[in-house]
């Protein structure tokens, strides 16, 4: 028997919308045959964009989605994908398979992406290999409505209104595929860049700053100390990697260690919060600086049989897992934790999309998504998660994750049974309510949807029961799963 103790009086604050955020590179098959097709393609599409992901990511709500990379951003040139489409130059994406990028997908289609999902932007400029005039013109061709060479470029373009771009990343990774810089020099030329990248009219820049791989917490100790002030954000990179990156685990063929292990491995997200969160507590103790998680998710081994530059992986219940575990993590650290973003919304890494030519399959982790969407802009609440550990030794933690929110006088808790082979009793206090229903995501720990049969998706949560306060629900083994209290 497992017990959740809501503290509806104590709370972090609230759950920014943009922790369910997603992450699209030009790697692999996300952007191009993912979510851009072609205006010319067979596969049904609205200006080039798959219509199905169109509307599978509307029914998530995604709230923002970052681009063009990733490594890839730091060798983007803005102008490159702008302009007629037959005289666009074309260029080898060296970080990502060596394929030729032709540069079809650019400033426009992506900003059309975001219209037609209806999420905000997150554009990510290029410090590594481009320069700071390069950066400040983009900012104006996507900002701007003076009458300036640049903004007639745009206009000239067919896009008359300035985009109002809020989410602007200066560099990506400039640790390593980013320009391999000290954090020093890194700070020094954030603050540099960031001068020029200029707010026009009422919508202010979130300028975010170039932030550590998991636990770096030298490089967030020298960015928050010399560069905090100049910066709305700080990035996080953090993924579930298993043993090294010449031996990854199969997304797939597992055991009960593994799995184990990858639910170890994705909570250790806890620890880097509370880490990095208590540095910049130093130095921004009124939590101005957002943490922008904008890469996080699992990385196994590539599909057999497709380009490893490509990072095409399934997407297993325990991926599922994987996700409401660090979404729960998240939504604890709501004061700190301002954005998030999964890697990558489709066919690359732990997506919420998966295709194959015409057709479109959710994973796992989209219906995980699709659970834990009432937590966006709601109040976080406290909970006190009581379960006996599952697996032993290293491997080991509390059976049971959760978090859980407020909006409208409807409280919502996520909460995930991690056995793989047990279920899990629970029972819920504290929330003064007294009716309740509930949606679930189960299956087997290594079973999956594919192109053949979508076997895993959201069932109602039946037989909730209530009596003396409490609330009481069974857990099947692998599950997650979204109660609403009213
Ligand atoms: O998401 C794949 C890659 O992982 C990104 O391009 C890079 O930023 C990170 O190392």
């Amino acid at each position: 028997m497992a017990s959740i103790t809501l503290q509806p009086a104590r709370s972090e604050g609230t759950i920014s919308r943009y922790i369910y955020g997603h992450f699209s590179e030009h790697l692999g098959r996300c952007i191009y045959q993912g979510l851009y097709v072609g205006e010319g393609s067979a596969i049904p599409n609205k200006n080039g964009m798959r219509t199905a992901a169109v509307e599978a990511l509307k029914r998530l709500r995604v709230p923002v989605l970052r681009w063009p990379g990733g490594c890839f951003a730091d060798e983007y040139h803005w102008e490159d994908g702008i302009g007629p489409k037959e005289t666009r130059r074309r260029m080898v994406n060296t970080n990502w398979g060596g394929i030729v990028e032709d540069n079809s997908f650019g400033t426009h289609e992506f900003l059309e992406l975001c219209r037609q999902i209806g999420c905000e932007p997150y554009i990510n400029g290029n410090v590594g290999s481009g320069t700071v005039r390069e950066m400040a013109e983009w900012i104006e061709y996507l900002n701007s409505d003076g009458d300036s060479t640049v903004v007639r470029k745009r206009r000239a373009n067919g896009r008359e209104d300035a985009w109002n771009v809020r989410f602007f990343g200066v560099g990506n990774e400039s640790w390593g595929c980013g320009g391999n810089m000290r954090p020093e020099y890194y700070a020094d030329e954030f603050r540099r860049y960031a001068t020029y990248c200029r707010t026009y009219g009422e919508n202010r820049l979130y300028k975010i700053a170039c932030g550590p791989s998991a636990d770096g917490y030298n490089w967030t100790q020298v960015l928050m100390q010399r560069a905090g002030r100049f910066m709305d954000g700080l990035s996080l990179h953090y993924y579930t990697l298993c043993g090294d990156w010449n031996d990854k685990l199969s997304a797939t063929r597992f055991g009960p260690e593994e799995y184990y292990r990858t639910l170890k491995r994705a909570a250790y997200m806890e620890e880097l919060l509370t880490r990095h969160s208590a540095l910049m507590d130093r130095y921004d103790p009124d939590k101005k600086v957002g943490l922008i998680v904008d890469e996080w998710g699992t990385w196994f081994e590539v599909e057999p049989g497709t380009n490893p530059g490509f990072l095409y992986q399934q997407n297993t219940m325990r991926d599922a897992l994987v996700a409401a575990i660090t979404l729960n993590i998240f939504n604890r650290h709501c004061s700190r934790v301002a954005m998030a973003n999964l890697a990558q919304t489709v066919n690359v890494l732990q997506s919420v999309l998966l295709t194959e030519g015409e057709q479109m399959i959710l994973t796992p982790t989209y219906h995980v998504f699709d659970l834990y969407k009432a937590h966006m802009d709601a109040k976080q609440i406290d909970c006190f998660v009581e379960a006996d550990p599952v697996w032993e030794g290293e491997w080991s933690q509390c059976g049971l994750s959760a978090s859980a929110s407020e909006k409208d006088g409807v409280i919502t808790v996520t909460l995930a049974n991690l056995s793989c082979d047990r279920a899990l009793p629970v029972s819920v206090r504290g929330s003064g309510r007294k009716e309740a229903a509930g949606r679930i995501l189960h299956g087997d720990m290594a079973e999956h949807n594919t192109f053949e049969a979508s076997p895993l998706f959201l069932k109602d949560l039946k037989d909730i029961s209530y009596a003396q306060g409490a609330f009481q629900l069974t857990l099947p083994p692998c599950s997650v799963a979204a109660v609403e209290l009213k």
